[in-house]
């Protein structure tokens, strides 16, 4: 993480785009189901395929993550018709650019929630005074390729096993 940044932390901001919430991580107790809704998204296939899941996770390994965010992490929860469906996260990296991570939960998957999720984290980095977002994806995951290129991330290239995109600010 970068000793000083121009825009990061960001606050605690609540970011809204018509049925989608996304809810800042410290209130995502707030959300009924909330934490079995988690623990099922967590062993679902593609998310142990596609991401960094441990696999077989723990249930302690979950309450860690659903209790505490890591430095240099801005997570939301994210919201459909009062049900988790989700979570989005930005990573400060060194060079002061913001990678994502993001997974919808599988009963709101392929109905755009991450497609709009990562429009609004976008849009709100930006505004805050990033210059750099990043998505990396395997590439075989043509879910989240898609994600990337319709928030119009451009392909940089593949290395260490990863797809590479990037969107700069205006
Ligand atoms: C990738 C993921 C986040 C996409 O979430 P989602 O909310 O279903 O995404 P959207 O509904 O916004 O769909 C995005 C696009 O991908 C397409 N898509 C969705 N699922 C797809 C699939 N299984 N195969 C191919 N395309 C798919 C959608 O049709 C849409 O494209 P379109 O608008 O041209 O139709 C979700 O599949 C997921 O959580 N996967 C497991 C975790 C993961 O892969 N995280 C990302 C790691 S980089």
């Amino acid at each position: 993480m970068p000793t000083s940044s121009s825009w990061w932390p960001p606050g605690d901001d609540t970011l809204v785009d018509g049925g989608l919430t996304l809810l800042p991580w410290s209130q995502v107790g707030t959300i009924a189901g909330a934490r079995e809704d988690l623990f099922a998204a967590s062993t679902d296939p593609r998310m142990v395929a596609w991401t960094t899941v441990p696999s077989p996770v723990t249930s302690e390994m979950l309450n860690e993550f659903f209790d505490s965010v890591p430095k240099g992490v801005l997570r939301w929860a994210i919201v459909v018709e009062d049900r988790y469906a989700g979570n989005i996260e930005l990573r400060l990296k060194p060079d002061d650019a913001a990678h994502f991570g993001y997974n919808t939960a599988p009963w709101a998957r392929g109905r755009g929630v991450m497609t709009r999720a990562v429009k609004l984290v976008t849009d709100y980095a930006f505004s805050l005074g990033a210059k750099t977002l990043r998505i990396s994806v395997l590439p075989g995951n043509i879910a989240s390729r898609h994600v990337a290129e319709m928030n119009e991330y451009v392909f940089v290239g593949k290395h260490n096993g990863h797809v590479h995109y990037h969107r700069h600010a205006e």
